[in-house]
């Protein structure tokens, strides 16, 4: 979209949510290929104001993925590492549009660039803290609660009735965002909390023949799998490859198909990191964990590794896997940063 063009946009939705809804000071905070993002503060008389993210589609060809990611927001709303919609599908004058939270702290994709500018690699401890939080998200798909705009947002629970398909289909760095660190939460102890954005792409998929009502979870776990590979290895790329793996500590070793890469070969990332990336990245969907396997690996990392598990890694990463150390990573590469 040209200058000039954006700067109409801008000033259409300004004044739109100016005049309805008491929004100010918009300013533009990211674009994809079919919509725009603009921040701005909403003020409520007597409330504390916040920061809201209105995501307008940039034309008429775009309206539909506007409404496909309406419908999917409202019903996975409630989630605690989803995105949370806040006012529904509207028509800003002649713009589409929708308002989300705000996630304060940008997208994986600058974070992962930060990292490697400052030449380190993102510590284990660290990656499982984003492992679980995707995890969470997954659950949320799969198990969509309907709340409404004000319920305050529940951690996703598996449930014991069957789950629904909903696929996010666009699960890319970009599209996981970095929001405020609990550090008191002992499942964010050593990660600022990661939520899922974007669901323009999303769909409740066909069941796919052999995985019946696991058709959705299993093609969200591959996605997750992809962007902890690209995390872990700090570049996207992948490919085909027969690797080892192990479901467990006492499991044997045995080869799969997956969709992962040389470089998860290094010293650096442990092997219990690497066996399970590479398991969500089977070729053969019936491989990937399952979603509660999944759970408790990752939330058994994060609640109970410490640096001694590391010692084994590659120098100089055993001291990076340090409590001090990790709260050092987190507030030079996630926090402060200008976003
Ligand atoms: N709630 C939010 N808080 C902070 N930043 C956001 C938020 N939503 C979007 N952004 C920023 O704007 C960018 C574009 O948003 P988003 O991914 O939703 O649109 P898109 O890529 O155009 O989607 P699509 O192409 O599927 O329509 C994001 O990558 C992110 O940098
Ligand atoms: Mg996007």
């Amino acid at each position: 979209m040209a200058n000039d063009e954006y700067e109409k946009l801008l000033r259409e939705v300004s004044t739109y949510f100016t005049e309805n809804y008491n929004f100010r000071n918009a300013r533009r905070i990211g674009s994809g290929a079919y919509a725009t993002a603009i921040a701005f503060d909403e003020y409520v008389p007597g409330k504390q104001s916040r920061k809201v993210v209105v995501k307008v589609a940039l034309d008429a060809d775009s309206e539909e993925s506007i409404i496909n990611e309406d419908k999917h927001l409202k019903s996975v709303r409630g989630a605690e590492h989803i995105v949370r919609l806040l006012y529904p599908n509207l028509l800003a004058l002649s713009h589409r549009a929708i308002v989300i939270e705000y996630v304060e702290h940008g997208h994986w994709e600058d974070i992962l660039g930060r990292f490697i500018s400052g030449g380190q690699r993102i510590p284990n401890r660290i990656l499982w803290g984003v492992f679980l939080c995707l995890t969470r998200a997954v659950i949320g798909m799969a198990w969509p609660q309907h709340a409404g705009a004000n319920d305050q947002p529940k951690r996703e629970q598996i449930q014991k009735d069957p789950p629904g398909r909903l696929a996010h289909q666009d699960l890319s760095l970009q599209n996981i965002l970095v929001g405020i660190w609990k550090k008191n939460d002992p499942e964010h102890r050593f990660s600022p909390i990661t939520k899922v954005i974007d669901f323009g792409n999303a769909a409740v998929l066909p069941p796919r023949e052999g995985l019946g009502v696991i058709t959705g979870i299993a093609d969200n776990i591959n996605e997750i799998g992809r962007v902890m590979l690209w995390l872990a290895i700090g570049h996207r790329g992948y490919e085909i490859l027969d690797c080892e793996v192990r479901d467990g500590p006492n499991l044997p070793m045995r080869i799969i198909q997956s969709r992962a890469h040389y470089d998860l070969i290094d010293g650096s990332i442990s092997d219990e990191l690497r066996f399970l990336i590479r398991r969500c990245r089977a070729v053969d969907p019936k491989e990937r964990p399952k979603l509660s396997d999944l759970l408790k690996i990752c939330q058994n990392a994060v609640r109970n590794h410490t640096a001694a598990d590391y010692t084994d890694l590659n120098e100089p990463w055993p001291q990076y896997e340090r409590d001090d150390e990790l709260d050092r990573l987190i507030q030079k590469f996630i926090l402060n940063a200008d976003t």
